[in-house]
């Protein structure tokens, strides 16, 4: 497999951390450019920090530049009840070693993107407003964007409220940006990323484990237990790591293209997603590749391998 430039545009966020970790896991596979942060799971200044605290934890020297604190229209409101006030589910970590790469998310974007000899996918595991306003503000960045990998969105339901997925709903206004922009885009919605996780024991086994990035992810995955969004009691969705999954094991998924709208409303329904799912409509490969199903063993198997080896690499 070639080698794939990604930008990782995120809100740490314990299922953001986990998929930063997992990525780390397969630099050999995916050349990490940057991480940009995004106000979503938590503050701007939160989740910066966060992001910074783990790369310098895992002594790990990758660009990170901080992204915009609100979303395009709205107020910005956090996820503290699932994320924690500290957005690690309260795990402790030092102070950040490295320092900020630029405190403007944007422009690290374009200059990165421009600059990049091969063409360079971005992943955002957020709220879309950072890669909306990209998109709007330098559209020459596009013809060398290969994919955006988004988690967000859904093709049924939702989780921050009954229809709408918290990333979407977060920033409606600028996932219909994003969506209506004819980039290729792979969407991870609820609709795969609810079966693709780990169950209680796995995330008991990390959290008793004794390496970095193994204790880390299972201590703030303990968290998710504590609230409601977990399946049963028993599984909990690790809905990031399914944007970088579909990278590394495209293979462990289903997909349709079928257009993907957003609700920009200000009714009950604000942030859905109406994917188009009548399977007599037929939409070509300029649509969103929308993932429609996960082989969720595999997924578990993979994804608890990294982490195990990633605390290996980082020692
Ligand atoms: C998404 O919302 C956030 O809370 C998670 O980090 C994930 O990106 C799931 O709906
Ligand atoms: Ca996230």
């Amino acid at each position: 497999m070639k080698r794939r430039n990604i930008i990782i545009d995120c809100d740490p966020g314990i299922d953001d951390i986990v998929a930063l970790s997992f990525a780390l896991a397969n630099e050999d596979k995916l050349n990490i450019l940057g991480i940009t942060t995004v106000a979503g799971n938590q503050t701007i200044e939160k989740v910066t920090t966060n992001a910074l605290k783990v790369m310098s934890y895992y002594n790990k020297d990758i660009k990170i530049a901080m992204g915009q604190k609100r979303p395009l229209l709205r107020e910005k409101a956090a996820a503290s009840n699932v994320h924690g006030e500290n957005g690690m589910g309260d795990y402790q970590l030092p102070e950040p070693k490295i320092e900020l790469y630029s405190d403007n998310a944007i422009t690290f974007l374009r200059d990165t993107i421009l600059s990049s000899e091969e063409k360079v996918t971005l992943v955002p595991v957020g709220p879309l407003t950072n890669i909306a306003l990209l998109i709007k503000v330098f559209p020459e960045v596009i013809e060398n964007i290969e994919l955006v990998s988004i988690m967000g969105g859904s093709t049924s339901g939702g989780n921050r409220t009954s229809c709408a997925e918290f990333n979407i709903w977060a920033d409606p206004e600028a996932a219909k940006i994003v969506f209506d922009s004819k980039l290729p885009i792979v969407m991870s919605g609820l609709n795969v990323t609810h079966s693709s996780g780990l169950y209680k024991e796995d995330v008991e086994k990390l959290a008793q484990s004794t390496g970095k990035v193994t204790e880390l992810c299972g201590k703030m995955l303990q968290y998710y237990f504590k609230g409601d969004h977990v399946k049963e009691g028993t599984f909990t969705p690790i809905h990031d790591a399914c944007a970088i999954m579909y990278l590394l094991y495209p293979e462990l998924f289903e997909f349709k293209h079928m257009r993907v709208d957003v609700d920009c409303s200000e009714e009950l329904s604000r942030g859905n997603t109406i994917v188009d799912v009548r399977d007599w409509i037929k939409y070509d490969e300029t649509y969103p590749r929308v993932l429609t199903n996960v082989d969720t063993e595999k997924f578990r198997e993979i994804l608890l391998n990294d982490l195990y080896k990633l605390d290996e690499m980082v020692g």
